[in-house]
């Protein structure tokens, strides 16, 4: 079982950072403590029964800066709780001081783990030369981990992307550097900053960092990049020699997907697939979290949002998604809610007649799928 550094993880699969989606609320729901356990689940060694298989997950990135001023939206961002753990929290910048004092902040504020963003393709972050521009900046990068590393006593860990464009891979090269300043683990997402989200990611890329750390032994490698199925996982895995992986995207709209991950990464099983009744509780808790967390407004919002990526793993339930944009209130959003897993309750294969006659169309987009 993977560890980074003194932190002994229970489950070799990570939930990745995704700015404005990996909140609090999010990460409690993906950890499944909240009394959501399905029933009959069956935790293969090793994995607490009160995860899905989760090692860690990560905040979404954070400005070092704003942290520092106590901004009230970068205290969202890292605002966790005693069972929200373990928790890595993610800071990106170039300046060794701000990034130390940021990481000693996180420190005291709850990180088991401390990550630095080296993959961020985004120009908010690269235009002020962080993210994956460190990566065209290796002393730099290197002098920003050590600062960290000296500053805190959790493991450091840094994720990175294969290089900043096709004729600059830094497979081979900086994470042995990276790996001399004494952090913890490593994640890879197999595109360069060049690609953003175009492509498919490169095993081979990742396959390259791991051999560079052939010498590193206690360094945790996580793969990530377009893992959508846990078959996806084994194969990156197989392919590479990762020791782990990180899962993003498809973790949003169906966060069993780490729970059915690493069940078949720990015990080679398949896990039996979570009932379309325990997908829509698993909603429900996301907005009876996000009201508890931030209020009725913001958890209407972000609920309506968040419902576009559930929907396809709910279907049939052909007006979901139009029903929820167009419900004015929670309560109501809410009842819908109650009322969709009451019918599924009763039969797990009901078309859920909830909510508007006429179907939305990407409901049904999503239903044909
Ligand atoms: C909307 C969005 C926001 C993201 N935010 C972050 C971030 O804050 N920090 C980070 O390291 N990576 C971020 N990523 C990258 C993901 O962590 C991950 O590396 C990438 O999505 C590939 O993994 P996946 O295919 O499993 O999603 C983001 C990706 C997306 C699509």
């Amino acid at each position: 079982m993977p560890r980074i550094g003194s932190v002994q993880l229970a489950s070799p699969v990570l939930l990745a950072p995704i700015a404005g989606y990996c909140d609090l609320a999010f990460r409690l729901v993906a950890r499944g403590v909240t009394g959501m356990q399905p029933p009959g689940f069956d935790p293969p060694a090793g994995v607490s029964p009160h995860q899905f298989g989760l090692g860690l997950a990560c905040t979404d990135l954070l400005c070092p800066h704003a942290i520092l001023r106590e901004n009230e939206k970068s205290l969202w961002l890292a605002a966790t709780s005693p069972d929200d753990q373990p928790l890595c929290m993610q800071l990106y910048g170039r300046h060794p001081d701000v990034m130390a004092e940021a990481a000693q902040w996180a420190e005291a504020h709850g990180a088991t783990t401390i990550d630095i963003n080296m993959g961020c393709p985004v120009d908010k972050v690269t235009k002020k030369n962080g993210g994956s521009k460190l990566l065209c900046e290796p002393d730099v990068a290197l002098r920003v981990v050590r600062a960290v590393v000296a500053a805190v006593k959790v493991p450091v860990t840094v994720k990175i992307r294969l290089g900043w464009d096709e004729d600059t891979w830094v497979t081979r090269t900086l994470p042995p550097r990276l790996a001399d300043c004494g952090i913890g683990a490593i994640t890879v997402h197999g595109r360069t900053a060049r690609q953003m989200f175009s492509g498919k990611v490169n095993h081979e890329g990742i396959a390259q960092v791991v051999e560079a750390l052939a010498h590193h032994p206690h360094l945790t490698v996580f793969g990530n990049g377009d893992i959508q199925s846990p078959d996806d996982a084994l194969t990156m895995i197989q392919r590479t020699g990762c020791h782990g992986v990180m899962i993003g995207r498809a973790a949003l709209g169906q966060p069993w997907l780490l729970r059915d991950t690493a069940c078949l990464l720990l015990t080679g099983r398949r896990h039996q697939p979570l009932g379309r009744a325990d997908r829509a509780r698993l909603v429900l808790k996301h907005l009876d979290l996000l009201n508890h967390y931030r209020g009725p407004r913001v958890a209407l919002n972000t609920i309506r949002q968040r419902i576009a990526r559930y929907s396809p793993h709910l279907q049939p339930w052909p007006n979901l998604r139009r029903t929820a944009r167009e419900l004015t209130n929670l309560s109501a959003l809410r009842e819908m809610l109650i009322a969709g897993i009451e019918e599924l309750q009763a039969d797990p294969d009901a078309q859920v007649r909830f909510g508007a006659a006429e179907p939305g169309r990407e409901d049904l987009a999503a239903t044909s799928r």
